[in-house]
């Protein structure tokens, strides 16, 4: 595996999630404030080419899946050009998604016929007013097509994003889980994380021993299942249910130590964590001409820069980053 590609910890990132875009038709609470974000003017977004040679770059060097996230990833035109060109690439096993379903009844027989493999789609909330307060618009109906797209095209599982948010959602985690009983989903609950403009506060978060608390009350006897050794959620069923449940612990219980993902924003910087504000510009380096040998020294010292873990929930909650939609999770 690529020396460039493995930090000072030992951690091997073979995951790599690219930000298409910086643009959504949603407008989630919990991602960007009401009043929008501003954007990147368009000549400093990655080219198709850019994010291809990138992508190639990635992959000789040890890279065996890539996600493609946003903003939302499926509207930017080129998504399927993207991942037809990806699937070409020898040593890339897995192309994934994470978007919030809205165009996905549509487009998914195309990016199915592309070549993708995974779909995560965020769903905050299974009541329609409630969902569109949420995401600030309307859509519910057109995610829940999108979500029975993906599988009756044979998507299994298909994960749900769902974040959690005291006085907000909080009271649907049994509805949630119910939603499991008869459909190949796995409904992930995700610790509520602070980002820039998301008024992230303490209070807000339900933690992951709160939500399993809740969910133990109506199915105590919920299985737990052996994760992979860089998933991101915890993962259990309710026997006899078609799906399962994960929790995505980021905030009460890190899991800094198997992490191998790095990210690529849509304007073109190198992020190595999550809640790390040390990025480097590819986009800048690539434009200068440089070789692949020259990228990789800069990538290689940016992941040498990659800390052990973040700095706990209260210090990244004052840090500077960036809001969610620049960032794409
Ligand atoms: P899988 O490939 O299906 O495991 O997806 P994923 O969990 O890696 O990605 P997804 O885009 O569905 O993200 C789900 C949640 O996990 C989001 O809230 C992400 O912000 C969070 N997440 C993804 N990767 C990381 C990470 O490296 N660190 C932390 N702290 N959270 C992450
Ligand atoms: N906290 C936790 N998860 C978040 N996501 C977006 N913003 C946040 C946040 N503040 C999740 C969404 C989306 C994924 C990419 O990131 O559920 O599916
Ligand atoms: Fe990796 Fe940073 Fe997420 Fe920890 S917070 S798992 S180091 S990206």
């Amino acid at each position: 595996f690529s020396a460039f590609l493995t930090d000072n910890f030992g951690r091997r990132h073979s995951y790599l999630r690219i930000s298409l875009t910086e643009k959504c038709n949603l407008r989630c609470q919990y991602c960007m404030p009401e009043e929008g974000v501003k954007l990147t003017p368009r000549g400093q977004l990655l080219s198709t080419a850019e994010v291809l040679t990138l992508a190639r770059l990635f992959v000789r060097e040890g890279v065996d899946k890539i996600r493609l996230t946003g903003g939302e990833p499926l509207i930017r035109p080129d998504v399927l050009d993207i991942i037809t060109e990806l699937r070409k690439l020898e040593g890339l096993k897995t192309i994934a998604v994470t978007t919030n379903g809205m165009n996905l009844a549509r487009l998914l027989p195309k990016l199915k016929d592309a070549g993708l493999d995974l779909i995560n789609i965020s769903l905050d909330s299974l009541v329609p007013a409630k969902f569109e307060f949420i995401v600030r618009r309307k859509g519910f109906h057109k995610v829940m097509e999108g979500i029975d797209k993906a599988i009756e095209l044979g998507y299994n599982p298909v994960k749900i994003n769902c974040v959690v948010m005291r006085g907000l959602n909080e009271d649907e985690l049994l509805d949630f889980v119910a939603l499991t009983e008869k459909k190949p989903l796995e409904v992930r609950f995700i610790e509520y994380m602070p980002f820039d403009g998301n008024k992230w506060n303490f209070k807000k978060m339900v933690s992951y021993q709160e939500m399993l608390d809740c969910i133990k009350q109506q199915w105590p006897n919920l299985e737990v299942l052996q994760a992979g050794p860089t998933d991101t959620a915890k993962t259990f069923k309710v026997p006899g249910f078609k799906g399962q449940v994960g929790f995505i612990t980021s905030m009460s219980d890190h899991f800094c130590g198997s992490c191998n993902r790095l990210r690529i924003t849509a304007d073109g910087n190198l992020k190595v964590c999550l809640f790390g504000n040390s990025e480097v510009s590819l986009r800048d380096v690539l434009r200068s001409g440089a070789s692949d040998e020259e990228l990789l020294q800069i990538i290689g010292a940016a992941v040498g820069r990659k800390k052990k873990q973040h700095a706990g929930m209260f210090s990244i909650s004052q840090m500077k980053n960036r809001p969610m939609i620049l960032i794409g999770g």
